[in-house]
């Protein structure tokens, strides 16, 4: 590798999925600065407003992936069929409300490894996580514990919590917590390993994010899942930062359940509809207990209204509501492009997109940051975590002022994250050339 622009750009120019940029919208540098180093100047990115526009170089799609062009067609064709057709919609048109949400079940399933009648899509992570748990977490007996990672997202945090109290347990005691070791800043696989085999009888769920939102670590969930089953416990995992990120095989992995979002990497946009996993030997048992909604009944008495509450079979089961098609034409381009490059080329280019990041902070002389993301390619996704012992929050500041957006998470984590679809090799090296400018030990010189 070279730390070159033209390096990055004959890079680019072998990329097999480089056509698939041209679907995004970038967002604009407003107000443009005049000489701003490195911004993003291609008027090839599509953005037809301006051939003249500066763009944003957007390294953010961890935390909200970009619109892409074909998104606004399919919101207008919901808008045109509620305005043309009312009431009709829901059967009529040419993507009728009442079955919209079936055909999101074989993209999904393909992207997470899963049979359709798998998944379903549906509200919010957060609420899904909660719907779940309701099924999955029976604490009883000596069985009542619940293990996530410390340091899980703040919304699994809360619903473990308050999941734990709602079936009156202590958190401070039925809640596991596993976290780096003193001094170190990632989770060591085998420590979540033997966490489980120590707690065994006692534990009820394992509940780990697939990819950690702060540090990126990716975890082995085949191997956390096969752990939790040897002691009888049932293993969830929160997969926001893992799907569209890497490949997953839920199914084959014998994974419980999954919840998930869609507007980081699988770029459905803010509140996009959420969508769950649960594996066949369960979402295929009517009998399983689960809080019920219309929206989840079967579907081919729902009309007839019945006293009694007969799940759909499948995740379908779980659902509550009518389909929410407008958040969810938020997602079907989206989705439309990942079956056409194929997760597998996605990954393979997040790998070198990632590893190609990762050699040029390391060529940062006196760089002010620790990369606390695992090196190895097997250990992590798109992102690369920057911790600054101080000044992170600042230095995210300077990044963008200079047009590039990453995000800042307590304490001290700048979290860059090439998305493959719409990132490339150029992003990546004027990425570079600016943090190297604005960094604090530039400025101090
Ligand atoms: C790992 C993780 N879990 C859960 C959430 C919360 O998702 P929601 O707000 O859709 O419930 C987020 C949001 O960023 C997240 O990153």
């Amino acid at each position: 590798m070279e730390a070159s622009l033209q390096y990055a750009r004959a890079q680019d120019q072998a990329d097999e999925l480089k056509s698939y940029r041209e679907q995004f919208y970038f967002p604009a540098l407003s107000p443009a600065p005049a000489d701003s180093p490195g911004v993003n100047t291609q008027s090839s990115d599509g953005n037809a407003q301006s051939g003249h526009a500066k763009y944003q170089i957007y390294l953010c799609g961890n935390s909200l992936g970009l619109q892409p062009k074909g998104t606004e067609t399919c919101v207008k064709r919901f808008l045109d069929a509620w305005k043309q057709l009312a009431i009709g919609g829901y059967f009529k048109g040419e993507a009728p409300w009442m079955t919209y949400a079936q055909r999101f079940k074989e993209p999904l399933a393909q992207l997470v490894g899963a049979r359709p009648l798998e998944i379903t899509v549906m509200n919010t992570l957060t609420v899904n996580l909660h719907l779940l748990l309701c099924t999955f977490y029976k604490p009883k007996g000596e069985r009542y514990k619940m293990l996530i990672e410390a340091g899980a997202f703040p919304s699994d945090q809360y619903a473990a919590q308050t999941q734990v109290r709602f079936h009156g347990y202590d958190p401070g005691d039925a809640l596991i917590q596993i976290g780096p070791r003193s001094g170190e800043k990632v989770i060591r696989p085998e420590d979540i390993l033997e966490a489980i085999a120590q707690h065994g009888s006692s534990l009820a769920l394992v509940l780990i994010g697939g990819v950690n939102y702060y540090s990126g670590q990716l975890f082995d969930l085949k191997a956390i899942t096969q752990a939790a089953h040897e002691v009888g416990a049932i293993a969830g995992f929160d997969l926001a930062h893992a799907v569209g990120n890497i490949p997953l095989c839920l199914h084959d992995e014998d994974i419980d359940f999954a919840v998930w979002c869609s507007y980081k990497y699988l770029n459905g946009g803010p509140g996009a509809s959420g969508a769950v996993y649960i594996h066949e030997r369960f979402s295929s048992d009517p009998s399983l207990l689960r809080f019920g909604g219309w929206g989840g009944s079967l579907a081919q008495t729902r009309f007839d209204m019945p006293e009694q509450f007969t799940p759909e079979p499948g995740a379908d089961g779980w659902n509550l509501s009518v389909a929410q098609a407008l958040v969810l034409a938020g997602l079907e381009a989206s989705l439309e492009l990942f079956q056409s490059a194929g997760i597998e080329k996605v990954r393979a280019k997040s790998i070198r997109l990632t590893g190609y990041l990762e050699f040029l902070l390391n060529q940062i002389p006196g760089k002010p940051f620790e990369l606390i993301t695992p090196a190895e390619p097997e250990k992590r996704g798109a992102q690369l975590s920057l911790y600054f012992p101080e000044g992170g929050k600042k230095l995210q500041a300077a990044l963008q002022e200079a047009g590039i957006v990453v995000d800042y998470r307590e304490p001290g984590v700048i979290r860059v994250s090439p998305a493959p679809l719409y990132n490339n090799f150029e992003d990546v090296y004027k990425f570079y050339e600016i943090i190297t400018q604005v960094s604090p030990n530039r400025q101090g010189e």
